[in-house]
């Protein structure tokens, strides 16, 4: 399974990605959890990165299409993948198809998590990740079971940088601008299901299931 998660900032395509993968034992490939992990590490991909994520900005297409050719050319992406968040631009999707026709792949699924702009500055300004396993939560929809302390691990949760009101503004004026236009390209490809991200989360999960093994 080849799978692509679509949907604007906040519509739950890292929560699902996290009950997905486990699902089905394929690696989650996620251009933003890349970017925050070579902006910790402080590599010249992660300084470059910065500058553009801190303001709701998407990065360039060279840099984030470079990160994406390396990681689907190893060898735990042979037997299937779900990338989260690539591709976000008409010139990455092209550029994926090229990457997955030279390994003689193609997707096998699109899905689009449909959520209300009105719903996402809620879920984006009170999401909160854990340091230690990357576990998300949010203070009021996904609280964790001690304020501040990770279920799964006991790590400690942060809110990410550009969880805040004016980054995510841009954020989705980006994804309407670059982004959105590629439902379009993958509906004519036949590939797009759209699936009610407004729902509960196991509930988003389960129809998500249910649509890969229909
Ligand atoms: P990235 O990390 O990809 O962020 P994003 O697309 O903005 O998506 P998010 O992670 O914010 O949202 P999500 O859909 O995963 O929601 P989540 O499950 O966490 O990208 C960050 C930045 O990196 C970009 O702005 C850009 O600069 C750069 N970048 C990355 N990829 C790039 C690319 N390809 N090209 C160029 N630049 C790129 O859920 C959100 C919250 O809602 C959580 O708190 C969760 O608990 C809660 N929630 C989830 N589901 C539900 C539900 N059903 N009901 C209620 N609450 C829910
Ligand atoms: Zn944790």
């Amino acid at each position: 399974m080849n799978i692509l998660f679509m949907g604007p900032p906040g519509a739950g395509k890292g929560t699902q990605a996290e009950a997905i993968v486990n699902e089905f034992g394929i690696p989650h490939i996620s251009t933003g959890d890349a970017f925050r992990l070579a902006i910790k590490q402080g590599t010249p991909v992660g300084l470059k990165a910065k500058e553009y994520i801190d303001q709701g900005l998407l990065v360039p297409d060279d840099v984030t299409v470079g990160i994406v050719r390396e990681r689907l050319q190893q060898s735990d992406c042979e037997n299937g993948f779900l990338l989260d968040g690539f591709p976000r631009t008409l010139s990455q999707a092209e550029a994926l198809e090229e990457l997955l026709s030279e390994l003689n792949r193609k997707l096998t699924h699109v899905i689009n998590l449909k959520v209300d702009r009105n719903k996402l500055l809620a879920r984006l300004t009170g999401r909160r990740i854990c340091k230690s396993c990357g576990s998300t939560y949010h203070v009021i929809f996904n609280p964790p079971k001690q304020e501040g302390v990770c279920d799964k691990c006991g790590g400690e949760l942060y809110q990410r940088s550009d969880d805040n009101e004016e980054s995510v503004g841009t954020r989705l004026d980006e994804y309407i601008n670059k982004t959105a236009p590629l439902l379009q390209f993958y509906e004519e490809k036949g590939l797009l299901r759209e699936i009610d991200g407004e729902q509960e989360i196991d509930t988003v999960t389960k129809e998500i299931v249910s649509l890969l093994r229909g």
